[in-house]
């Protein structure tokens, strides 16, 4: 496969799961690699695993000038990734209108802050995370839904508004990642039940989205997609 080498990508989200697992995956195929997230020591520990100077720094999506000052330096990126979100689960009723904001505030206009904020190299490309909750929807689970329907939306947008720049989605189905130690001691029990109703008989891992963000960063002719990778989810 192509390499990255000479290539600037910054991965906002990048400390844990799907991110960091992108971030080592154009790292080790020599892109120069920024991870950026809310806490320092996380980055730190990230960085340091990932390797090939990879470096961190500290971004909360959530504030317009955050964002802004982010980007100020004017620093010019060939591939952006965004994965960053903290979304909550819980019926539509008991989930305030307060925390749906704040939920969507963080996954769909922090993806919209930086989309307007980063500066792109030509043949750039700007790539999201959405979720297979928009098309799959579940009890619980409908402010995913509805964030993640925005986030594709998001996407077609962009991709035609700052053409030539590529903009892309994957919406993962169910990843191995620290968003599902909530689960507590149920964790390891719900995945394996989920994985067994999977035509891949597994569930995902950081490592297999990595792949499909790195097949948008190099393939000229993807942009405006919006790609299920769920393991056989949405056709079972
Ligand atoms: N795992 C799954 O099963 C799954 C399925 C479908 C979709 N997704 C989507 O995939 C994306 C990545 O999820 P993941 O599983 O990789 O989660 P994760 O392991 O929890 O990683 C989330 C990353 O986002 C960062 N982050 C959270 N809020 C942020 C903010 N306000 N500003 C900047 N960074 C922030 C976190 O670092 P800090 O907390 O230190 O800031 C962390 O680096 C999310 O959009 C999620 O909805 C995941």
């Amino acid at each position: 496969m192509a390499g990255f080498e000479g290539q600037r990508v910054l991965v906002v989200g990048g400390s844990s799961g799907i991110g960091r697992a992108t971030a080592e995956l154009a790292a080790s195929r020599g892109a120069a690699v920024t991870i950026a997230s809310r806490d320092q020591a996380k980055l730190d520990a990230a960085a340091k695993a990932i390797g090939h100077g990879a470096v961190g720094r500290v971004l909360d999506v959530t504030g317009d000038e955050a964002v802004e000052g982010f980007f100020a330096d004017g620093a010019i990126w060939n591939h952006v990734v965004v994965t960053a979100a903290a979304l909550p689960a819980g019926p539509v009723r008991e989930i305030s209108v307060t925390v749906a904001q704040a939920s969507m505030n963080a996954k769909f206009w922090g993806a919209y802050r930086v989309a307007r904020a980063a500066t792109f190299a030509e043949g750039g490309t700007l790539t999201f995370v959405g979720g297979l909750f928009s098309q799959r929807p579940a009890p619980g689970r409908v402010v995913q839904s509805a964030i993640n329907a925005a986030l594709e939306g998001l996407t077609r947008g962009l991709a035609v508004e700052f053409a030539p720049l590529r903009v892309n989605t994957v919406a993962p189905g169910v990843i191995d990642t620290p968003v599902w130690d909530g689960l507590g001691a149920a964790r390891d029990k719900t995945l394996e039940s989920i994985a067994a109703r999977l035509p891949v008989r597994r569930i995902g891992r950081p490592e297999d989205v990595a792949l499909q963000i790195a097949f948008f960063m190099e393939t000229p002719f993807a942009t405006g997609m919006v790609t299920y990778l769920d393991g056989g989810a949405a056709i079972t």
